[in-house]
Formats: structure tokens, sequence, C-alpha cells
């Protein structure tokens, strides 16, 4: 049996090294082997629980669709949709808040997170552990590769899927995440998580000029020799260069004190990374983009349907 994996990213802002390390290069890590099959997703509904313009949004779907391909989504290997391409995520997601209670939902974190920075507690922003859960076992998946952050969110789903098994019979499929040791929580430059709401962020396609201005604003404290903030950051982008912690201990101790010669090899070093994926993102047409996304969709429904054809049945809502 093939192994079903399937994240989603909101299209609600720009593409920071923390989604790339935390869900992105999981997802693409996973998207060679021979038995997974692999589905990412445009969570374009989720981002209206936050953003509310509509042409950012539009031009967002374009980005983050375009960041996928550029990081090496290879769209024959990996089902690349947008989640308002398929109805049956609402449906299911409808049939999922009717099962959990809103004393549940009101535990959930990332809610509480959210509504603590000031964001409006709408209800599709109070609602979208369900959503959530919905996009996850409408396609059997076994798999979620995700940050830090989401871990209480695939418990969520968890329990949504044994309240519908309980209810209406063994359906649904528990999910588990995959959070990657070490990448897990990457941090900003103020040493929290990297996340655009606290503003923190070194955005994965940055021209040369935003990631040196990202880099130079890492937070650092003169209390040792090792900026810790900064050390942390490319202890991330080590690995993705291959190399070892103690390459990175020894590069540290040779520049010990010098804290701006360390900011630059870092620059230097997120420009390896992303350099030739910046020139791949600039040749992506709109047009191969709707392109994608339209043989995506049409794939992603083809499971989907055959999925809710029997949770409506169990659930009693055919005739
Ligand atoms: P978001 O931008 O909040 O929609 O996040 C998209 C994905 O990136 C989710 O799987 C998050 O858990 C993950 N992610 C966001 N920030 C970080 C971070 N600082 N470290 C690791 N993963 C992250
Ligand atoms: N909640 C995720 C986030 O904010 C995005 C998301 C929506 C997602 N649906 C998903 C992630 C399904 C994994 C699987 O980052």
């Amino acid at each position: 049996m093939k192994k079903r994996i399937l994240t989603g990213l909101q299209p609600s802002g720009t593409l920071h090294i923390g989604n790339y390390f935390g869900s992105l290069k999981p997802l693409i890590d996973l998207m060679g082997q021979e038995d997974n099959e692999v589905l990412l997703m445009v969570a374009d509904y989720h981002a209206l629980t936050s953003l509310r313009d509509t042409a950012e949004l539009k031009t967002n779907i374009y980005n983050i669709v375009r960041d996928y391909l550029a990081a090496g989504v290879d769209p024959k290997k990996v089902i690349l949709f947008r989640q308002s391409d398929n109805q049956d995520h609402m449906e299911l997601g409808w049939i999922l808040n009717c099962l959990v209670t809103v004393p549940f939902l009101m535990q959930a974190h990332s809610y509480k997170d959210k509504v603590a920075k000031g964001l409006e507690p709408n209800a599709g922003l109070f609602t979208y552990p369900m959503l959530m859960a919905a996009d996850i076992t409408l396609y059997n998946t076994d798999i979620v590769p995700v940050g830090e952050d989401q871990r209480q969110h695939l418990e969520y789903t968890r329990e949504a899927v044994t309240k519908f098994n309980n209810a209406y019979g063994k359906i649904l499929k528990e999910p588990k995440e995959l959070i990657v040791a070490g990448v897990g929580v990457v941090p900003g430059t103020d040493g929290q998580k990297m996340s655009k709401s606290y503003k923190n962020t070194i955005p994965f396609f940055g021209t040369h000029e935003e990631t040196q201005k990202a880099v130079m604003s890492i937070v650092t404290d003169s209390s040792g020799d090792r900026p810790v903030n900064v050390y942390n950051i490319h202890n991330v982008i080590y690995r993705a260069l291959g190399k070892s912690q103690d390459e990175l201990d020894a590069l540290y101790h040779e520049h010990a004190g010098k804290y701006k010669v360390l900011k630059d090899i870092l620059v230097d070093d997120i420009e390896i990374v992303i350099g030739g994926m910046r020139e791949k993102r600039a040749q992506i047409t709109d047009d191969e983009i709707r392109h994608i996304l339209k043989d995506g969709a049409a794939r992603a429904k083809a499971i989907s349907n055959t999925m809710m054809q029997k949770i409506r049945a169990a659930v009693g809502i055919t005739l």
C-alpha cells in the first residue's frame, strides 16, 4: 500500500525559511520515494480567516505555487492543488464541525495565540481545525509534514476521526504528523519562533538585499563569543548544505566574537541554498501555474469524491 503524504500552506504572506524547512522540504524529501503518493495544497480558504484583500490573496496564491515549484516540487510527482478548487473540503469540514464541541475548539492553542495577537476571532478562525481535519482525512492521509506549531491540529484531527468513526463506522483514517527534529521550530531574527506575525522572518525567496537586511537584523547579545540567534539559524542552513554541526562549531570558534563576519557567511550560505531556485522561480509563468492547478484539482477530486460518497452514505445524506 502506498503511503499518502499531504501538507498545506496558507497563501497569507511570503514563504519564509521556517515554512520551507518545517513543512515544504520534508514533503519534497518524501516526493522522490516510489511508495509515496504526495499531495500539496494551497490552503486558500484558510487564508480567508486572516486576509481580507482581494488582490493580495490572488497574488499570494500565484506566488506560493511559484515558491513550491521553484523549491523543487515536481507537479508530475505531486498532486499540487488549491483547496478552493475542491468543495469536498467544505462539505466534510461542516460535517466534522457538527461532531465537535465549542469548548473543545476553544482549547486550540493556535486560535488562542492568534486572538491574543489581535486577530479578529471570526467564526472561520475558530472552526479552522475542522477544515484542516477535512483537508487531511478526505485523502486518507497517513503522514502530514508540518512544523511544531501544527502538532495540536493533528491531535484535533485524530479526535475528529474518532468522533466520526464512533458515530458512523470506521471510515476516516487517523493521520500522523511528521515533525522533523531540528527544524520543527526554526527561530526567527529575534530568537522566537520564525513567524510572519512576529515580523521576525527571513524570506525564503528574498532578493540578496532582503536576505542581507534580515540577517543583519538578527538580534545578538554580547554575553558570549557566539551569537546564539545567528548560530541557530545557521545550523538549519548548514543541514541543508549537508554540513555537520561540528563544522559549524568550528566556524563559530574560528570567528569567535566577530558577529558581522558570521552574519556575512550566513548570508552567503543562504544564497548557496536558494540562489539557483530563485532563478528558476523567475521563469515560471502564470499560465503554467493555472495549468498545473487545474490538473492537480482534477487528480485531487478523483481521490476525494470516492471518499465523500462513502461519507455521505454513512452520515445519511444520500437518498
Ligand atoms: P503558516 O505560514 O503558518 O501557514 O505555516 C506553514 C507551515 O510552515 C506549517 O506546517 C507550519 O507549521 C510551518 N512553520 C511555520 N513557521 C515555522 C517555523 N518557524 N519553524 C518550522 N516550521 C514552521
Ligand atoms: N494550518 C496550517 C498552517 O497554518 C495550514 C494547513 C491547512 C494544513 N490545511 C492543512 C497543513 C492540512 C497540513 C495539512 O500552517
